[in-house]
């Protein structure tokens, strides 16, 4: 929506909007930059706590995706004060504050509104070394990619509010978005890798497009390798596919090549917009064994080598 208008460049603006990447990042001294960002969105879960704590682990993910350690949280409320009981935007504000003491970040603030519709979320920021910024921008040919979250949270949400999911599956879902990052980055900037980004509303497509477009490369995904939570495949193939999804598809049709003997429903969990994914790190082979043990080691919810990068054709997706 901003192209067209009159943006100031900054030479210390190390990360623009230009490559769609997950946060801004502007350098303050040579040895730090902030990071910022912010997010906030519609309950996907009913119980308010659970709503409060997936909220708040999506919006510290893009710090976590810039390679960045968070600092400061600010809470951004839109409440219906006069439909809903308060104490459920303290459980709300109760959930995000417990996932902003499991960042190590400290809250500051926000702001809060009257809306018919509620929504919640956090600004965030981080700070980062100028010089070790994981942008989506440098994955290189040769790198292997790993995932570090199951796909298929879109799918389960959808169920969900349909009235489908049980009990015991509702629990594992929101975990499984409450769930922080912060071991898989901490993991990766350990290491060094080239690239990174956090898969959220584009789905594993939409996000590893941005990627292959702003690298100049070919990003191939092995369908068979890409984690999965196996609920959602059941729920998929019943249709139950989020709007967000169709339109990943869509969107990713014109620069993609998927191999013709998958079956439609893996193309469905494949573009299934999630809400705090995992990171898709993009890391020079040599080191994705060290990876992919220290990411178990931390206990991250799913560690998989999915694909790899290659150097044509460019701006492509490939799905074998
Ligand atoms: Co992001
Ligand atoms: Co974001
Ligand atoms: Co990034």
């Amino acid at each position: 929506m901003l192209r067209g208008l009159p943006l100031h460049s900054d030479p210390n603006l190390l990360v623009g909007i230009e490559t769609s990447d997950d946060a801004g990042v502007y350098r303050i001294s040579p040895e730090m930059a902030l990071i910022q960002t912010l997010d906030f969105f519609t309950p996907i879960v009913n119980d308010p706590y659970d709503f409060g704590r997936i909220a708040a682990a999506n919006s510290f993910s893009d710090v976590y995706a810039m390679g960045g350690k968070p600092l400061t949280a600010m809470n951004i409320v839109c409440f219906p004060v006069k439909e809903l009981d308060k104490v459920i935007l303290r459980s709300i504000l109760e959930g995000g504050l417990d996932v902003i003491h499991k960042a190590g970040a400290v809250m500051v603030g926000g702001h809060s509104v009257e809306d018919p519709e509620l929504k919640y979320g956090l600004s965030v920021t981080g700070v980062v070394h100028p010089e070790r910024v994981l942008t989506n921008a440098s994955a290189k040919a040769g790198d292997v990619l790993i995932l570090t979250k199951p796909l298929g949270t879109g799918v389960l949400a959808t169920a969900l509010k349909g009235g489908k999911l049980d009990e015991e599956l509702t629990i594992k879902l929101a975990e499984l978005m409450a769930t922080l990052n912060k071991d898989a980055a901490e993991v990766m900037t350990e290491i060094g890798v080239h690239a990174c980004t956090d898969i959220t509303g584009f789905g594993l497509l939409g996000h590893a497009l941005e990627m292959a477009k702003a690298s100049s490369v070919c990003i191939r995904i092995y369908a068979d390798k890409v984690p999965v939570i196996s609920e959602a495949i059941d729920f998929a193939s019943m249709g139950m596919i989020p709007e967000g999804s169709h339109l990943n598809q869509k969107f990713c049709s014109q620069h993609l090549d998927i191999s013709h003997d998958l079956e439609p429903v893996i193309g469905d969990i494949l573009a299934d917009a999630q809400t705090s994914g995992g990171l898709l790190i993009s890391v020079s082979e040599e080191k994705a064994d060290q990876l992919l043990q220290r990411l178990i080691d931390r206990n991250t919810p799913a560690v998989s080598l999915i694909g790899e990068v290659l150097s044509e054709p460019k701006g492509m997706i490939q799905v074998r």
